[in-house]
């Protein structure tokens, strides 16, 4: 006996409910809430330099590249949401680099457990730029980000190209779980963070890249970044925008 008419649409009308609820779980991009944190230092772990993905160097990792971002710039900061409530991208920023240097000395550092993570001694001949980078390969990696986490100065300022910040005064960070890159996340990402900085009539953005992490460039590039336009490591590597360590610099100026 052939269906009913009723049945053909009661069939119809829950392959429509499952499309549609289907589709409501598609990745999409949200402002941050307290609850993602564990994820986002997490997701910094797990996507950080291979030469910072052991102990002790990967759990300083995210107390400079995100923790500090989600704590002063709560605002600036977005979530690739997996469609049932899990972050599991995120990209975190500061609109003004030199205030978020000062309120993360004022602010945050003060939060940071001291017994956990006992203050070095500063050591002046440290080069700011990318630290994992450059000490990564033969040196200690974590006593390198506890440079970085304490003495930030350098590494957020770029005071020897004081025309950086002036241009391009927010900067940023961005990571993505692997099984989500690749599928348009990132993108979306920068266009939220990029639409929120132009609201905020925010001149321009910078951020730093490490020079092996190729890919990046690329993505970045389809965002509309450009390499600095300055050379940064006095013509040692021919290239513009690179620094001495071997990081790269990109920009971008609020359309
Ligand atoms: C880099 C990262 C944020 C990009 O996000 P994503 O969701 O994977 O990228 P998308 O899918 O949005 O890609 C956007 C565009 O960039 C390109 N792209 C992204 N990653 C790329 C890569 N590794 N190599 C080449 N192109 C890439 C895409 O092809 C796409 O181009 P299209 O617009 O022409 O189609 C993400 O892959 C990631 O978190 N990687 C690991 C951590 C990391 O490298 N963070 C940045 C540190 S500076």
């Amino acid at each position: 006996m052939a269906p009913s008419n009723s049945k053909i649409a009661g069939a119809r009308l829950q392959q429509l409910q499952r499309v549609m609820e289907e589709s409501s779980r598609r990745p999409f991009i949200r402002a941050y809430g307290q609850a993602d944190l564990e994820a986002i230092m997490h997701i910094c772990r797990v996507t950080a330099h291979s030469a910072a993905a052991q102990e002790p160097a990967n759990t300083i990792v995210p107390l400079i590249f995100a923790l500090p971002y989600v704590i002063l710039h709560p605002e600036y900061t977005f979530v690739l949401d997996n469609g049932h409530g899990d972050c599991v991208g995120y990209c975190v920023a500061a609109p003004c680099s030199a205030t978020y240097l000062e309120r993360y000395k004022s602010e945050y550092l003060p939060t940071i457990d001291r017994s956990l993570y006992p203050p070095p001694p500063p050591c002046p001949g440290a080069i700011a730029g990318n630290e994992i980078e450059r000490i990564g390969k033969n040196g200690d990696v974590a006593a390198a980000l506890m440079q970085r986490l304490y003495y930030p100065d350098e590494s957020v300022l770029h005071s020897k190209w004081p025309g950086l910040l002036k241009d391009y005064p927010a900067h940023l960070h961005i990571d993505i779980l692997p099984e989500y890159q690749g599928h348009g996340g990132g993108k979306n990402l920068i266009a939220a963070l990029l639409a929120k900085l132009q609201a905020d009539s925010v001149r321009g953005i910078h951020l730093m890249k490490s020079g092996e992490n190729k890919g990046a460039e690329v993505f970045y590039g389809r965002m509309g970044f450009e390499r600095y336009p300055v050379i940064m490591d006095g013509g040692e590597s021919g290239e513009i925008g690179r620094k001495t360590g071997g990081g790269v610099c990109m920009v971008q100026k609020s359309s």
